[in-house]
């Protein structure tokens, strides 16, 4: 595949060259712009089916090589199926999956986004764009060697349709969330030699190029914060900790309360003291994948000039065992006064989210907030890897994050808290401890969380399944997903626009 996308809009015009992409439906139809655009391809496509036994069944394709009486080189026809099955198209994934459908070596491709059953929408070809730029990307910063001789670098796509102008508008604002799932995935992809804590927090100030407002605690300011469960954590490693907390006021009322996103940024965890097992110890570089999604977030968020007052924090810290590193039994004192016995050094994720779920509360007091964590294997255990776990103290907010899944793909499953899993955490020596045994592992770790949260309408996203290592789709091949940055960019265009 393509390592660049080079994207552009056009009307219907006459295909003159090299590859083009249609649709069609399950009648086997092309609508009459696409035939003008490819004069005798609708008694082509009738034939090749025939001789191939397609039947049009939805996102099914059928290729067509060196056309007679055609100048295009190659025509990929895709069936959307039934007049219904058409009406549903997810064309996010669809984009996805015709740039997967592309040879590797297509320098250029036009696209015919004219449908037989209905006219398109301008909405529906930008999610066709954001589907073909997430499929278009690759990690290969570390490849010295190229990867296939005969794939392209740049591939050009024209996106052909009648509304091309309202499309290349509206394209825009898909460009801008893909370019903010694109951060998260490099962000997650990039080794942990690369990318430690203070690596990790300059890479979160280039966002200030597009107006966000960033800020970067170090361990002095954290140590006068009383942030001593975050710290805690961090101590054993020869990497500073930090906290980076980033900014975008776009709504109408510069001075309302922000909503804000909160990741978890553990650049790797080795476990600590309480050390993980060798073998796959090298995912362990994908802990931030929270944190990655917050900062891309916040560049598609402010790309888009999103109409929003939106907090995005981060606490980035690296998890190694050393002489100076805490141990099981040590027990200490976070922002809020809770103090925390540490039973297991494994169990780090939520001592970073305490301090950092308690600061921003306390200093912004966001209308709601929303911490992404890829916090426990046993989230896998739960959901598999086709479902985050969603965990919250606020019905409304918990529907509203259940809603934007559901469009997005990105997609999450409620879990439970209540007194009853809060229990298991009470400790012997300390107000709290940071583990409660084997069972209802994502339960007791989420209403560990909750001791950090008041009043504030709060949910929390256990990404651990979902954040990297995530089974191929039309939209994803990279190891680092991106998660969360599509489902929360909706989150808070439904709140604040919708
Ligand atoms: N980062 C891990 C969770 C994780 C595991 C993420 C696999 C992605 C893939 C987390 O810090 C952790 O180690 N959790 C422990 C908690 C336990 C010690 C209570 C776990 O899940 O085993
Ligand atoms: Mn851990
Ligand atoms: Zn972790």
């Amino acid at each position: 595949m393509v390592s660049e996308l080079k994207l552009s809009f056009s009307k219907v015009e006459k295909i003159a060259d090299g590859i083009a992409v249609i649709f069609t439906n399950i009648d086997l139809a092309v609508s009459p712009e696409t035939e003008a655009a490819l004069p005798g391809i609708g008694s082509l496509v009738k034939r090749a089916a025939s001789a191939d036994n397609f039947k049009g069944k939805a996102l099914t394709s059928l290729d067509i090589l060196a056309p007679l009486g055609l100048t295009a080189d190659r025509v990929i026809v895709i069936s959307l199926g039934k007049a219904e099955d058409s009406a549903r198209t997810d064309w996010v994934k669809a984009g996805g999956n015709v740039i997967g459908k592309l040879p590797a070596s297509a320098k250029s491709a036009t696209v015919v986004l004219d449908l037989p059953d209905a006219a398109i929408t301008a909405d529906q070809v930008a999610d066709f764009t954001l589907g073909a730029r997430l499929r278009a990307y690759k990690f290969e910063r570390y490849k010295t060697r190229k990867q296939d001789d005969a794939a392209s670098k740049v591939l050009e796509l024209t996106i052909a349709s009648s509304v091309d102008g309202a499309a290349k508008k509206a394209g825009k604002s898909r460009e801008a969330i893909a370019d903010g799932v694109r951060l998260a995935r490099d962000l997650v992809n990039e080794p942990p030699n690369v990318l430690y804590p203070e690596a990790f927090a300059k890479r979160a100030t280039e966002l200030e190029e597009l107006g966000v407002e960033i800020e970067i605690l170090d361990v002095k300011a954290m140590k006068k914060l009383g942030m001593g469960a975050l710290l805690g954590v961090g101590q054993g490693s020869e990497h500073d900790s930090r906290l980076v907390v980033m900014r975008w006021n776009g709504a109408k009322n510069r001075e309302a309360k922000p909503v804000a996103f909160i990741g978890k940024g553990v650049t790797f965890d080795t476990g600590g003291i309480s050390i993980k097992p060798a073998s796959g110890m090298e995912d362990m570089k994908g802990d931030m994948g929270g944190a990655a999604c917050v900062v891309g977030l916040m560049h598609a968020l402010a790309a888009r000039k999103a109409k929003a007052n939106v907090i995005g924090a981060i606490g980035i810290v690296e998890n190694m065992p050393d002489g100076k590193a805490q141990r099981p039994g040590d027990i200490v004192t976070s922002m809020s006064g809770q103090t925390i016995e540490i039973i297991n050094t494994d169990a780090e994720g939520r001592l970073v989210l305490a301090d950092v779920l308690w600061y921003i509360q306390d200093k912004y007091k966001p209308q709601f907030m929303v911490d992404l964590a890829t916090l426990t294997g046993a989230i896998m255990v739960a959901l598999g890897q086709e479902y985050a776990g969603l965990f919250s103290n606020n019905d409304e907010l918990a529907g509203r994050l259940f809603v934007a899944g559901q469009t997005t793909g990105e997609r999450v499953w409620r879990m439970p808290l209540g007194p009853e899993y809060d229990k298991l955490i009470d400790s012997k020596f300390a107000d709290v401890k940071n583990t409660g045994g084997r069972n209802g592992g994502s339960i007791t770790a989420a209403q560990f969380l909750q001791r950090f949260v008041n009043e504030t309408p709060w949910a929390h996203l256990d990404i651990a399944g979902t954040a990297m290592g995530s089974p191929a789709s039309d939209v994803n091949r990279s190891w680092g997903s991106g998660w969360g940055v599509r489902l929360l960019d909706r989150l808070v265009a439904e709140h604040y626009e919708g």
